[in-house]
């Protein structure tokens, strides 16, 4: 549909601020957030390539001296979004969170090399974001594999970029809530509660966030007083594909990244050790508290992402994914809907999210094409349908969250010219 393409463009160019891009027009977002720009780089990617690398620049110009990608930088003096730059009080040149996100950005930058032919002067300005995508993932295996098994640990919730799955339910029962939080959420003003986090969720993301600062976000300190601890499924298996990505296309430049190969190999053999056969899933581990998190959300099944070399394994969870939301006219819900934490309308626990779909997408396209291609017909359909929106209904397409979502056009125009 060329009338949805257009509007996807016209989506981006109208969040787009000097240099980055909003997640969003509509007040709820109003600073970069790390794995919206790598998407949104993508979108780019097909009608203004200037725009996708300057994207990619912007945010790798806030990286921290020890190789770290804030999930979020704050360019202007904003303090309409809480928890802002006041809050944080930390970054490198660019006021910054203390925390990562997914790091999607080093398999995003693979495939615009990948699909394109860039000029020298783009290739020279490729090579600079490569070096710095290699410190950014050397920081995870150094500060973040604590136990040298090749596998990460996230800190915060807001880290998995899936802020309030239920996932994360089980760890922050265990957190011991600040006596005395002061913050007045700003969410609520521009989105509806019942589609948001709950106050309690909140409450526990702002003590994490009290006790990293109290640390001065040293990233040792951090990771070993850590109230939250988890090895999660959807995390690891972006970082390994990210991993495995940012090798393959460094030879482009000559540059050799073959100790970070051998990391991918550890990474798997770890990895493998929390599939289990009785549900024939995988599930995230609660590091700090040790035990397995049984809840059967769509990002463990990312590990499809990760394209670990275990067919028999591959197989079985594209099994269960068929099963996952079979029948609905939209999928994939990002809880099971028979798993008892699965929430229609909130945020993580249960609405459609594009990004959600276009990883699922990716990892199945070389293991089972005859899906891969149902998934992108309904995730286009349903863009098609309810246009450029945050999340959706699986029922009924209905949008929700905001609206002029930057990934959902980015992630369209992909699907769509793929
Ligand atoms: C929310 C999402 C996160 C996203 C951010 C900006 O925090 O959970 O994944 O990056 O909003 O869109």
């Amino acid at each position: 549909m060329k009338e949805t393409i257009e509007i996807a463009k016209q989506v981006l160019k109208n969040n787009r601020k000097s240099g980055y891009t909003l997640p969003t027009n509509n007040k709820l977002y109003p600073a970069q957030w790390n794995w919206d720009s790598a998407f949104i780089a993508l979108g780019y990617s097909y009608f203004n390539m200037d725009y996708a690398i300057k994207e990619l620049e912007t945010l790798l110009s806030g990286q921290w001296e020890d190789g770290m990608v804030p999930h979020i930088l704050f360019h202007g003096n904003d303090e309409t979004y809480f928890p802002n730059h006041k809050t944080w009080e930390c970054g490198n040149k660019i006021p910054s969170s203390g925390i990562t996100q997914p790091p999607i950005i080093a398999t995003i930058v693979k495939k615009i090399i990948d699909k394109n032919k860039l000029d020298q002067v783009q290739m020279e300005r490729m090579q600079i974001i490569i070096k710095k995508l290699k410190k950014y993932l050397d920081w995870f295996y150094n500060y973040r594999d604590t136990s040298k098994i090749g596998l990460v640990s996230i800190i915060h919730p807001w880290e998995s970029g899936l802020d309030n799955s239920p996932i994360w339910d089980g760890p922050l029962n265990k957190v011991k809530i600040d006596g005395n939080l002061k913050y007045e959420r700003r969410d609520l003003n521009v989105s509806k509660s019942e589609n948001r986090p709950l106050k309690k969720d909140y409450d526990a993301y702002i003590t994490l966030l009290n006790k990293l600062k109290k640390h001065k976000y040293n990233p040792n300190k951090i990771i070993s007083e850590s109230m939250f601890n988890v090895i999660d499924i959807g995390f690891n298996s972006i970082l390994i594909r990210a991993t495995k990505d940012l090798v393959e296309v460094a030879k482009k430049f000559n540059l050799d990244f073959s100790d970070l190969k051998k990391k991918t190999m550890m990474s798997e053999e770890s990895l493998i050790k929390f599939y289990k056969d009785a549900e024939q899933s995988f599930f995230s581990y609660d590091f700090k508290n040790h035990n397995l998190i049984k809840v059967d959300a769509i990002s463990n099944y990312f590990i499809l992402f990760a394209n670990i070399g275990n067919e028999d394994v591959n197989n079985k969870i594209i099994n269960k994914l068929k099963k996952y939301n079979s029948q609905k006219k939209y999928f994939f819900t990002t809880v099971n809907p028979i798993d008892k934490t699965f929430e229609e309308t909130r945020y993580w626990r249960g609405p459609v999210w594009i990004n959600s779909n276009w990883i699922i997408h990716q990892g199945l396209l070389d293991k089972d094409k005859d899906f891969a291609k149902l998934t992108k017909n309904k995730t286009l359909d349903l863009l098609e349908k309810s246009k450029f929106y945050e999340y959706y209904n699986y029922n009924t397409g209905e949008s929700l969250g905001a609206n002029n979502f930057s990934w959902s056009a980015a992630l369209y125009l992909d699907l769509k010219f793929s």
